[in-house]
């Protein structure tokens, strides 16, 4: 069946776009019909995805368009200004769809995160959102032209994640953008919405340690990580007429919210190991518990080195909790992991 051709006359502004979520999306959009400018701070990335969509015809038949690469790090004003000056007039129009997908991570715990870590996340994962986002809606307020503006979050932005306070703090911060864009543009015609991915397979998340992304897998209600072209979907759809009364909104997806508190009930093994000490026994849903109070600074079978279980307590003697701690360096399994029943 031929493909809809949903962006028929639109052109596409994409960040991010030399990978992974933003190359897909880009796929996406010109295999609907759109004119594509590429972005990245990766040039020759960007240039490779216009490569990749490019031709006349794609293989099922539907036209792609004309599609440019552009090279621009977002976090810089000037070069997000000069971004939009570049396409406008490489196009003779502004972008009608404008998705801001670049992104970057630079994890460490709160204790140890250092100026530049935050500093660099925030400039790339917010300012350049903000940055792109006034510079597109000025240039389309400024033609009487009507646009769908799509902001990349994430669901990180929402639940947090241990190790990325830069990074969830710039991502709930597109979220409050997205929906104040939204309300202000209104009138313009411009509709903003927000895409809060959660595990998606891309480079960002390959460089995780196998072991941590299994785990990760476990806490996915659908019980496996999402492909960039999942996103994709969403993203067309927020482009398209198809969403014309959704603005303000935030899209999750994520195969469902990530089960922080849930982990372990579906494909856990249970463990019942006895704790160094010799008193303590462990514990996972229906285990034995320590006796409230206990402090236990044994690893755990299941939160595995490197995070490890500390003061415990069972305050109601119905359930358990306890904190996590964790060595730097790996995306985290939050503190919700250690409850348990009695
Ligand atoms: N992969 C996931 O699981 C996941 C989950 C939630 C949200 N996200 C978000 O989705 C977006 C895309 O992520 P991805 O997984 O495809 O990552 P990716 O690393 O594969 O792609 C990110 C792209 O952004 C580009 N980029 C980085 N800094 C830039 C800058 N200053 N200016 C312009 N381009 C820049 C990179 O060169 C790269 O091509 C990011 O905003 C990310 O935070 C990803």
């Amino acid at each position: 069946m031929a493909p809809q051709l949903r962006f028929g006359s639109a052109l596409a502004l994409v960040t991010g776009a030399g990978s992974g979520i933003g190359r897909a999306i880009c796929a996406r959009l010109a295999r609907e019909g759109a004119a594509v400018a590429a972005c990245d701070l990766d040039g020759t990335a960007a240039q490779e995805t216009v490569r990749q969509i490019g031709g006349s015809r794609s293989e099922d038949g539907a036209p792609r368009g004309n599609h440019a690469a552009f090279q621009a790090d977002v976090s810089e004003a000037r070069a997000a200004r000069g971004l939009l000056e570049q396409v406008q007039a490489s196009f003779s129009r502004p972008p009608s769809v404008i998705v801001s997908c670049a992104g970057i991570t630079r994890d460490e715990f709160l204790l140890h995160m250092s100026e530049d870590d935050w500093d660099k996340v925030i400039d790339v994962n917010l300012k350049g959102i903000f940055l792109v986002t006034q510079a597109a809606a000025q240039a389309l307020v400024s033609s009487g032209c009507h646009g769908s503006i799509i902001n990349i979050s994430s669901i990180i932005g929402k639940v947090g994640n241990i190790g990325q306070t830069n990074y969830a703090a710039s991502k709930a911060g597109v979220i409050g953008l997205t929906q104040t864009a939204a309300r202000e543009l209104g009138r313009h015609g411009i509709r903003c919405n927000s895409v809060l991915p959660g595990f998606i397979a891309t480079p960002m998340t390959e460089k995780m340690p196998q072991k941590v992304k299994d785990k990760v897998t476990r806490m996915i209600p659908m019980g496996h990580w999402g492909n960039p072209e999942d996103v994709a979907d969403v993203v067309a759809f927020l482009a398209s007429e198809d969403s014309g009364y959704i603005t303000g909104a935030s899209v999750e997806v994520t195969g469902m919210k990530l089960a922080w508190g849930r982990t372990g009930q579906r494909s856990r093994t249970p463990t019942n190991e006895k704790a160094s000490e010799g008193r303590l026994e462990l514990l996972w849903e229906g285990q034995r518990l320590p006796r409230p109070g206990t402090e236990m600074g044994t690893p755990s079978p299941f939160i595995s080195p490197p995070m490890h279980l500390s003061k415990c307590f069972c305050p109601s003697q119905e359930a358990f909790s306890c904190n996590c701690l964790k060595d730097p360096g790996l995306f985290s399994l939050p503190q919700p992991l250690c409850r348990v029943s009695c």
